[in-house]
């Protein structure tokens, strides 16, 4: 069935930190064919070139490419909002003996349906996921993912020290179970199998090592972890790792920084680690509401961007405190604005979209609404809270009526989804 559907479909020419806010195009309708964008025009010309096409009229909302989160942790879904932690006795507190539930495959799978429900709720098409050190928890997220058709990316965790018994694997279980998961997941579908040694502090040097060896073994593989989220967390890294240069070295060291390198956080950069992710052009993960949530620190998005980083942005769920990519705009917003930088609504709405995928490697696939991407779409009301409505009326321009729904917008702006060409939910 082809599909056409009409409303204000907002697609990028440009990142518009390079390019400026303008490096947008407003089109009135798109169609959909084989799961991908076959156009996008004029109503009229559109419907003369596919008179038998389904028609969806959308109105005056918006249509975008779907959110994508590029750092989240399902197993985290129901510890969302805990109180009172920072980052290590967090991890201690509620993380951990949440994690060790997902021994049980049944209990991950019912998180992994509620999570993926959570974020369709609030517009998210795909996600790059840790999952726990349980193998049976990649298969209850990539199962349910391929169920849905969505594209999502997901690894098992691997921890071998300062962690409790129960949730530790071993250099060699780390490397064959996520060998494993590599030959069972990657490539099938739209999924993709992610390398994920959770971070420096939980493994020791022959876990970093052994992933090191399965990302060179497995290069069409992104690699995950966490770099520089709290001053504590980088002393201690400090005193595990005591001839690194500094926290990234102990992942340079062992083979694990390169392109297709995703580095959550990244928050007290060194100038050495700064120009050693730009050389190689590893993805740094911005993660907002965690960050502020957890007490972690402002991320330097204006001169990391101006560097010529490569940045995505995402919920960090359940550090994070929201499930929705418009809310993670907003705490970027504001975490910017306290580094004397107001991100451009463009700049936001690319970060969450086009920017995302960049970091994933997956811009050319996900992320924007042109010819031959894979329709993953967002449909916004911008008008769906009386708050919302009455700060957008006066609105001039595209980017007036869209930044109240990204300062005070939430899954009731989701008016509709559609995954892989299909309208989901
Ligand atoms: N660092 C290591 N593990 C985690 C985690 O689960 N969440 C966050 N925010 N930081 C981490
Ligand atoms: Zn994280």
């Amino acid at each position: 069935m082809t599909e056409l559907l009409l409303g204000r479909v907002l697609s990028f020419t440009a990142d518009p930190f390079e390019a400026g806010p303008d490096a947008v195009r407003l089109d009135e309708a798109l169609v959909i064919e084989g799961g991908h964008i076959a156009a996008r025009g004029t109503a009229g010309a559109l419907r003369r070139a596919w008179p038998r096409a389904r028609v969806t009229d959308y109105g005056d909302r918006l249509i975008s490419a779907g959110f994508i989160d590029a750092h989240v942790h399902y197993p985290q879904t129901a510890i969302i909002a805990s109180w009172g932690k920072r980052l290590i006795d967090w991890l201690n507190s509620y993380t951990f003996p949440e994690e060790m539930r997902f021994a049980d495959p049944a209990y991950a799978a019912g998180v992994a349906a509620r999570y993926l429900d959570l974020t369709l709720a609030n517009g998210t098409t795909s996600v790059c996921s840790y999952c726990t050190i349980h193998p049976a928890s990649v298969d209850a997220l990539m199962a349910e993912g391929q169920a849905r058709g969505q594209r999502i990316w997901a690894g098992k965790t691997c921890m071998d020290r300062n962690a409790p018994e129960g949730l530790r694997d071993n250099p060699q279980t780390a490397h064959d179970d996520s060998a494993a998961a590599v030959a069972k997941w990657h490539g099938v579908d739209r999924l993709s199998y992610v390398i994920t040694p959770r971070f420096s502090p939980t493994s020791s040097p022959e876990q970093l090592e052994a992933l090191g060896a399965l990302w060179q073994a497995n290069p069409t593989c992104l690699m995950q972890t966490h770099l520089s989220e709290q001053l504590d967390e980088i002393e201690w890294v400090r005193g595990l790792f005591p001839s690194a240069r500094d926290y990234l070295d102990t992942y340079e060291a062992f083979g694990l920084l390169g392109h297709g390198g995703l580095y959550g956080h990244a928050i007290h950069l060194e100038p050495r680690e700064r120009d050693r992710l730009r050389e190689v052009d590893a993805s740094l993960i911005h993660c907002p509401t965690s960050n502020t949530f957890i007490g972690s620190g402002l991320f330097d998005m204006g001169g990391l961007k101006a560097a010529g980083l490569r940045i995505g942005l995402a919920t960090d769920t359940g550090g994070g405190s929201s499930f929705s990519m418009l809310r993670t705009m907003a705490a970027a917003y504001e975490v910017a604005q306290l580094r004397g930088r107001a991100l451009h609504p463009a700049e936001l709405w690319w970060l969450a979209t086009q920017g995302s995928a960049r970091s994933l490697l997956a811009d050319d696939r996900i992320g924007n609404i042109a010819p031959g991407m894979e329709a993953d779409l967002v449909v916004i009301d911008l008008t769906s809270t009386p708050a919302i409505a009455q700060a957008g009326a006066r609105a001039q321009t595209l980017w007036e009526a869209l930044f109240p729904t990204i300062m005070l917008g939430d899954d009731r702006a989701i008016h509709a989804v559609w995954i892989g060409g299909k309208l989901a939910g």
